[in-house]
């Protein structure tokens, strides 16, 4: 079991899991807009599962894919991190940065906000050497949170295995971000 990691923003704490975000997140999988670019809807039982594994990987690693809760208010946004992706991606091993909101918190700076403290966590603290994302093609609206945080897109455009060949969700793009350039865009601000 390692030190538990939870960054913090201004207007933002990423935390380790609680029994509490599962309803708030079995919401979120089921909506259609949230999951519009994900293969199916998940049922309470996949929506319960995401918690367990996240919370389980959060306390052995002490990083991972934290809960994300507005300071303010306390109230359950979604979930915002960093953690190693599947061996049979065809960048593999690499470690990702992914996210996902409940809807009426979109529009409001919240995923980068949150993104920007997993990228210091990954560079300064864990000193990775690269960070990660991918997302499916029709997927502008996370590319555009990829771009913002100063990624990079990779030429590589893959089939991902969980979803349908024919679907329009199947190929994905990909987004690096070094710590070099990290490192520049931290100093330059
Ligand atoms: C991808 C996702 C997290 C992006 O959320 P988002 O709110 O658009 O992203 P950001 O947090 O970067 O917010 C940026 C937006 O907030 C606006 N904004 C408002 N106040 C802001 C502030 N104080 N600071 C920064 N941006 C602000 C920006 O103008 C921008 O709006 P725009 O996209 O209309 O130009 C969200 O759409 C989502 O959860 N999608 C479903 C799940 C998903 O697809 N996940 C990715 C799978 S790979």
């Amino acid at each position: 079991m390692a030190e538990l990691i939870q960054p913090n923003t201004e207007r933002l704490q990423l935390r380790q899991w609680r029994e509490a975000d599962k309803p708030a997140l079995a919401v979120m999988n089921t909506d259609p807009r949230v999951m519009a670019f994900f293969p199916a809807l998940l049922t309470r039982g996949e929506s319960d599962a995401g918690v367990d594994r996240n919370s389980t990987y959060i306390e052995e690693y002490g990083w991972g894919f934290w809960a994300l809760e507005l300071k303010e208010s306390g109230e359950f946004l979604g979930f915002v991190g960093i953690k190693p992706v599947p061996d049979d991606l065809p960048f593999a091993p690499a470690v990702e940065i992914g996210w996902r909101l409940a809807h009426p918190h979109w529009g409001k700076g919240y995923a980068t906000e949150a993104a920007r403290a997993s990228l210091a966590v990954a560079f300064e603290r864990l000193q990775l050497a690269e960070v990660a994302s991918f997302t499916a093609l029709p997927n502008l609206r996370s590319q555009r949170v990829m771009e913002r945080l100063g990624m990079q897109r990779d030429a590589l455009v893959f089939a991902h295995r969980q979803v349908p060949a024919e679907s329009p969700l199947s190929r994905h793009c990909l987004y690096r971000l070094t710590a070099k350039d990290w490192g520049q865009m931290v100093a330059a601000k």
